[in-house]
């Protein structure tokens, strides 16, 4: 076998049989397949697509190349535990993982004690215009996202949860051909993203998992069929694994909630969890995918509408708080100096509101537009190996379809130096768009679609 000639009956529109895609991703690994040729094969993924066949055998070869996590044995026997993860396609303020850890272990804890759930939660950093939950948990001082195996067996074990990053052992051909589809041009390919995400997820070992993929503006699939066409892929190879899945659809034209920027979002996320108000659309998202997750561990039984009751009164009441300050202290993250930052970490920055000049309903928050002026600010980063400011980021005082007045604070911008000014007013200017004198709501509901 030849990997010129896999790559040509690819290149052709053929398919690639398992004893050839064996052959590709072995011999890459070795490097006896070199780079040029594994780039010239994800070229010829790109434009012909792959069949569902040889997608489940390329996801399943990519997550065989690491370890899978063993599950530990059930402390009870009449205790079957349900291993679940949630996995969202990425946006900006997209914080809601950070949320439905500790909310879902509480209503579990308080509720429905009779499930048994474990969230290995391996998580990414933020690339491109895209926040990511490790920065976000990080911007508490000290917290540990670099676990290993046996770190996040002990977590599991004790607490039911882990939030780390991907290790060298979790499917490492996935972090080879990442980095070679950033650097080529072949990352936007819905089978070379099903198979990056599936890998990494299959070695959870995971029972369920619901995906949140976003469309719109600040989304990687921006039109709807794309997202959709992502969604029933994610699923349809979770499920040929033995996953039970369901995919939301969500929107990420604006972005989600009232903050974005990892200090203040990790700021938001506590507040919703002391039962402090919330907007809409980052509540209706968290408790649509917490009782998505409650269903599934609970074998598709506990109907949605008393699971979602459930998020309401432990999210109102506060009831999740404990166990969110836990999550971080349990990685080593100083939970008491972060509470002791919020009200003085702003002496070290500068401020600016961004101000309605006219009256009328606010038609565009343009996610990715202000995605990529936070990375600007130091909020993200452009490579990699960037250093990232925990701190500068926006509250958004006015959301999509909300009525402004001139002189009204629609954006307050918390940045680091004087000369910056200029930019993030032009491009706030770009981004918020107000629509003169309508009269109809432009609210739509942020999730759009459920694949169940
Ligand atoms: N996230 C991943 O892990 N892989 C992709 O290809 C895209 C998003």
């Amino acid at each position: 076998m030849q990997a010129k000639e896999i790559i040509f009956r690819k290149r052709g529109g053929e398919e690639n049989t398992r004893q050839e895609l064996e052959f590709l991703l072995n011999g890459f690994l070795r490097g006896e397949v070199k780079e040029y040729q594994m780039s010239a094969w994800l070229m010829a993924v790109y434009f012909r697509g792959m069949t569902a066949r040889e997608l489940s055998t390329w996801t399943e070869l990519m997550w065989r190349s690491g370890v899978t996590f063993p599950k530990e044995p059930s402390s009870s026997s009449h205790q079957k535990q349900y291993w679940i993860d949630k996995h969202s396609t990425g946006g900006v303020g997209d914080k809601t993982s950070l949320i439905l850890v500790p909310l879902v272990k509480t209503v579990c804890h308080k509720y429905f004690p009779e499930l048994s759930i474990r969230i290995p939660m391996v998580s990414g950093r933020g690339l491109g215009h895209t926040g990511g939950t490790l920065d976000k948990l990080e911007s508490v001082n000290g917290f540990q996202t670099r676990i290993d195996l046996t770190g996040a067996m002990k977590l599991l074990e004790s607490q039911g949860f882990v939030m780390m990053g991907q290790t060298k052992d979790i499917a490492p051909a996935d972090e080879l051909i990442y980095a070679l589809r950033d650097v080529t041009s072949t990352i936007e390919s819905i089978p070379l993203i099903v198979s990056s995400i599936l890998s990494k997820k299959l070695s959870e070992n995971l029972d369920g998992i619901l995906f949140d993929v976003k469309t719109g503006l600040g989304a990687f699939m921006s039109d709807s069929e794309s997202a959709k066409l992502l969604a029933i892929h994610l699923r349809q190879v979770a499920l040929d694994h033995g996953v039970d899945a369901v995919a939301l659809i969500s929107q990420m034209d604006e972005p989600l909630g009232r903050k974005a920027g990892n200090f203040m979002e990790v700021e938001e996320c506590a507040d919703f969890l002391k039962g402090l108000p919330r907007e809409a659309d980052l509540q209706d998202l968290v408790w649509t995918s917490a009782s998505w997750m409650l269903h599934l561990a609970s074998g598709r039984k506990l109907s949605l509408n008393d699971a979602q009751d459930k998020c309401r009164l432990v999210t109102e009441n506060g009831m999740a708080y404990d166990l969110f300050r836990h999550m971080f202290e349990s990685q080593g993250g100083r939970f008491d100096e972060f509470e002791r930052e919020r009200s003085q970490f702003k002496k070290n920055y500068l401020e600016f509101d961004f101000k309605a000049t006219q009256s009328g309903v606010v038609r565009e928050m343009h996610a990715r537009k202000l995605g990529v002026l936070l990375v600007e600010m130091g909020g993200g980063r452009v490579v990699k190996e960037a250093q990232i400011d925990h701190k500068v980021g926006f509250e958004f005082f006015k959301k999509v379809g909300d009525r402004v007045q001139p002189g009204d604070v629609m954006v307050r911008v918390i940045y680091r130096q004087v000369s910056e000014l200029v930019k993030i007013e032009t491009s706030l200017n770009e981004a918020v768009k107000i629509e003169l004198g309508h009269q109809k709501s432009l609210k739509t509901p942020i999730v759009r679609e459920i694949l169940s």
